[in-house]
């Protein structure tokens, strides 16, 4: 695949069903989300999503059984995330996270589900040298962990390598605006694409990696009406965090969105559950009840 692969003239076609309502893209081949399935999710299901104007919801997993959770519910696509560095792994942030860490990670979703497509993310260090070294990290994530698609971060400046990568069979979800392997250098978090410069430069950012070969691009933390703009004006699906309802697709970290993390919760992160509260209230009736004596009581004994 190459710079115009998705333009709206070349948009593939959906993926043909095997029967009806066992196709990926659910009973009748109408929804992409839910639905039952014999095969998982792929970059032609996506594409047909967006000409139809079907949203969908993605989610980071780290392990096989919420991947297979977020599976069973329907997910359409789940990212193995480099935020399992905050959200897994106990780093502070995604810059120390390797690809040994990735590939163990997105190999446990991938054996945890059956539907999801899953995308494994490339770490920070594993493809900013060379176009070579991202195809050969990309590589070993699609044949160690099974993953269908690789995400990484950058937009005009990544753009040779998706290139790359795209052409040799790996697809590729580019990923702009707040690019948070770039914490360091950013000095934070920031929002992006505030101002007519940025705003352009965001542009340049989407349209780069479309023309590269990207079949999906997250937009991070960039206003709403922006990333609105540059949806309408991608082929592609725009995948938001933080970045309004006008996108394509939302990803969320699921932990944030579960109620995992402890802390501070960003503006743009809806908890959907306690998590945290209900675990902690498991773990400390559990405590009372070994130190009471009342667990493990007859009923969970063996006579
Ligand atoms: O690593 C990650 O989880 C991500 C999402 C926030 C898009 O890049």
């Amino acid at each position: 695949m190459n710079a115009s692969q998705f333009s709206p003239a070349q948009t593939p076609e959906p993926a043909a069903p095997a029967s009806p309502d066992k196709t990926a893209t659910g009973g009748g081949g109408h929804s992409l989300y839910g639905g039952v399935v014999n095969r998982r999710v792929t970059v032609r299901d996506l594409a047909a999503a967006k000409q139809r104007g079907e949203r969908w919801a993605m989610l980071t997993a780290y392990d096989s059984l919420t991947a297979g959770v977020f599976d069973e519910a329907g997910i359409p696509v789940l990212l193995v995330g480099d935020s399992a560095g905050n959200c897994a792994l106990g780093y502070e942030s995604t810059v120390p996270v390797t690809m040994d860490e990735m590939t163990i990670l997105s190999a446990a979703v991938v054996r945890g589900t059956k539907r999801a497509m899953v995308v494994g993310d490339l770490p920070f260090g594993s493809y900013q040298e060379s176009p070579a070294q991202a195809l050969r990290n990309a590589a070993r994530l699609m044949k160690e962990a099974g993953v269908g698609a690789v995400k990484l971060e950058g937009g005009e400046r990544s753009a040779r390598t998706i290139e790359l990568l795209v052409e040799s069979g790996v697809p590729v979800m580019a990923h702009v605006g707040l690019t948070p392997q770039s914490v360091h250098a950013l000095g934070g978090y920031p929002v992006q694409g505030r101002g007519e410069e940025a705003a352009h430069r965001l542009q340049r950012d989407a349209k780069a990696v479309q023309e590269a070969g990207a079949f999906a691009v997250v937009l991070e933390a960039v206003p709403a009406e922006l990333a609105a703009q540059v949806t309408a004006e991608l082929a592609i699906p725009t995948v938001g965090i933080g970045a309004g309802v006008g996108c394509d697709a939302q990803v969320l970290v699921w932990t944030d969105m579960a109620g995992m993390n402890p802390g501070h919760t960003p503006k743009f992160v809806k908890q959907y559950a306690d998590l945290r509260g209900v675990l902690g209230a498991a773990a400390r009736q559990y405590a009372d009840e070994v130190r009471g004596g009342t667990f493990p009581d007859q009923a969970h004994s063996f006579k």
